[in-house]
């Protein structure tokens, strides 16, 4: 057993409000690709072309190939033991929310009850045009034909967030105020270099949580963790819990 885990679950084993923030490697070994690893989607499409919100609007038709795959790989993916461990820290009432950047809908069906969806969910599309919005499923996205608003008739927009978007209000305040109540802040899977997802650990470690981080490689956060937990968090996680549970 890793002696750094061992110390989480003693830090944790004494926290009253620790939060957990998620990043695109937590649902890797669920099948979907993260952005910035080897491979990653940022590797096969350009984000200033693909993820911005101006080339949405300039070409939708040219993002939605890109959005197709997404949605293709996300489908067919199911939570992993990451993220049921982190289900079963919030049951053991450890865990009071997970805040994920993360748009797959995994910790919800891990079981997670307060889930913070940072940059919005792919189960929703909504028209830029005229507001209306419309759950994905009233699509077949299998036809590869892109979904358009049924009463405007304009190119739908997946209610996740592109670059150049604002952070939906409520999971903005939501995670602000989690962030600055937390005594510990779980990292797992984000190469913590977007923002203002980024700054929601720092603030909690500003305020004096412990601040644990997971992840395959050190990060632009790790010379803030308190404890680096290095391997893959369908690893380290369940291990994690199971120390909690003894
Ligand atoms: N276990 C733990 N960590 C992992 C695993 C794993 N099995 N697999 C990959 N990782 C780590 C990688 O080492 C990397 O640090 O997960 C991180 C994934 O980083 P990114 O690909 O940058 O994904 P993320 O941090 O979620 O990106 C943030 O950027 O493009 C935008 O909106 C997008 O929400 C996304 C945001």
């Amino acid at each position: 057993m890793d002696n750094n885990i061992l110390k989480a679950a003693g830090i944790i084993k004494k926290s009253k409000n620790m939060i957990a923030l998620t990043g695109a490697g937590i649902s890797v070994e669920s099948g979907i690709p993260d952005f910035r690893s080897a491979g990653g989607l940022w590797d096969r499409y350009d984000p200033a072309i693909y993820a911005s919100i101006q080339s949405f609007i300039r070409m939708p038709e040219k993002v939605w190939d890109m959005i197709f795959e997404m949605i293709e790989v996300t489908e067919g993916a199911a939570p992993n033991s990451a993220h049921f461990a982190l289900a079963k820290l919030e049951n053991m009432n450890y865990l009071k929310a997970v805040i994920t950047q993360n748009i797959d809908n995994l910790h919800q069906e891990a079981g997670s009850k307060n889930v913070i969806e940072y940059h919005g969910n792919a189960k929703q599309l909504v028209c830029m045009s005229c507001g209306a919005e419309y759950g994905a499923s009233e699509f077949d996205i299998s036809t590869k034909e892109i979904p358009r608003c049924k009463d405007c008739r304009k190119i739908l927009k997946p209610s996740v967030v592109f670059f150049g978007e604002n952070i939906p209000f409520n999971a903005l305040s939501e995670s602000q105020k989690f962030a600055e109540a937390a005594d510990a802040v779980l990292v797992v899977g984000t190469s913590a270099v977007v923002y203002p997802a980024a700054a929601i650990p720092r603030t909690a470690k500003s305020r004096g949580a412990a601040l644990i981080e997971f992840n395959l490689e050190r990060t632009e956060l790790s010379s803030y963790a308190d404890i680096l937990i290095n391997g893959s968090a369908g690893k380290t996680l369940p291990e994690l819990v199971k120390l909690l549970e003894n």
